[in-house]
């Protein structure tokens, strides 16, 4: 059968994690696949970047959009970022010119997902982006296919790296916040604007897009109660040590009587409790739904390999011929619903 043809804008390190992965795996992925997965076209702001992998036998495209308009693409790969601008310009162009989209892009679906869900569904297209959740963590895959038979009753989780690597070291170094982020901003886990991650904004995106497939609701990223991690003290963390807690940047959604509560606050945990153990800039999942009970996914929630991953698994799919609804359910009867008072768990 005919190759799928991969064309991919954004070059950083999610991007070249991609082409890595489809060259050093071709053999694997075209029988998992039951077709060639190739990379025709490529696109990025810089040309000229010294970049980790072979691209010469791709397409360049200077301009992202021109991906959307070729003939030779099939998915349109987009790794650029931003709520806005080229990336939106992107993903609205492929789904207007019949390609599927595999995207990273949190603030963009946490913004726009209910639009674009719409018209990629109505185009009989599939828009997909585990890797914008919790990095490697296949969590969004979870909730769509393994627990579709639940009516889901919780999801919460640490969904920032940055925010957990910050406040594990605090604890561990003794050493206060602006040190630590001066580190964590050396080390490049931060990003280009860093209130998105310390300011619980990157998370809440995530958990959005979470609270929409696992509630059937529409992504509703304004009713989100955020609170980032600015003012956490080294005092506030041994207070909480000697009492047997530690404070995480913990995202909670829940559907109740009153609505759909969701948010992104510092929070209390029990040091023993698979979230207190929570180190590092790893990210935790916590899934409960009625049948199933509750289950805890844990993994990196960014970097080359681990988000890398989570788009070729979206790839893969689309390779294969599974079109699954956007949010899990088509996205015209997703529901809108109140926003339920909103407390810190
Ligand atoms: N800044 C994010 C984090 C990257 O630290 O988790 C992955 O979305």
């Amino acid at each position: 059968s005919e190759p799928i043809r991969l064309g991919i804008a954004g070059l950083g390190t999610v991007g070249i994690g991609v082409v890595k992965i489809v060259q050093k795996h071709a053999d694997l992925l075209a029988a998992r696949a039951g077709r060639k997965v190739v990379i025709t076209a490529i696109s990025a702001r810089n040309r000229a970047k010294n970049r980790d992998a072979d691209l010469s036998a791709y397409e360049w495209a200077d301009d992202p959009v021109d991906l959307a308009r070729r003939d030779d693409v099939d998915v349109v790969v987009e790794l650029i970022g931003g709520d806005s601008g080229p990336a939106k310009a992107l993903v609205e162009a492929a789904l207007a010119n019949g390609k599927h989209v595999v995207t990273a892009n949190k603030a963009l679906l946490a913004h726009h997902g209910q639009a674009l869900a719409e018209a990629a569904e109505e185009a009989g297209l599939s828009l997909r982006f585990e890797a914008a959740v919790a990095g490697g963590i296949p969590v969004i895959k979870a909730l769509t296919e393994g627990l579709s038979g639940n009516v889901m009753r919780r999801v919460s989780g640490v969904m920032n790296g940055t925010c957990n690597y910050i406040l594990t070291r605090m604890e561990s170094a003794g050493l206060p916040y602006e040190v630590v982020f001066d580190e964590a901003d050396k080390l490049g886990f931060l990003e280009a604007d860093p209130n998105l991650d310390v300011g619980g904004i990157d998370a809440a995106h995530k958990l959005t897009l979470l609270a929409a497939i696992a509630f059937g609701t529409r992504p509703n990223f304004d009713a989100v109660m955020i609170e980032g991690i600015e003012r956490i003290s080294i005092d506030d963390i041994r207070h909480a040590a000697d009492l047997g807690l530690r404070i995480k940047l913990l995202g909670v959604a829940q559907m109740t009587g009153r609505g759909l509560e969701q948010s992104m606050t510092p929070c209390l945990v029990p040091v023993d409790s698979p979230l207190g153990q929570l180190m590092g800039g790893t990210n935790m999942v916590v899934l409960e739904g009625d049948s199933v009970g509750q289950i805890v996914l844990r993994g990196a929630g960014a970097g080359e390999g681990p988000t890398a991953s989570a788009v070729m698994g979206d790839v893969m799919d689309i390779a294969r011929g599974l079109r699954l609804p956007v949010f899990g359910q088509p996205a015209k009867q997703l529901i809108d619903a109140p926003a339920g008072r909103t407390t810190a768990a």
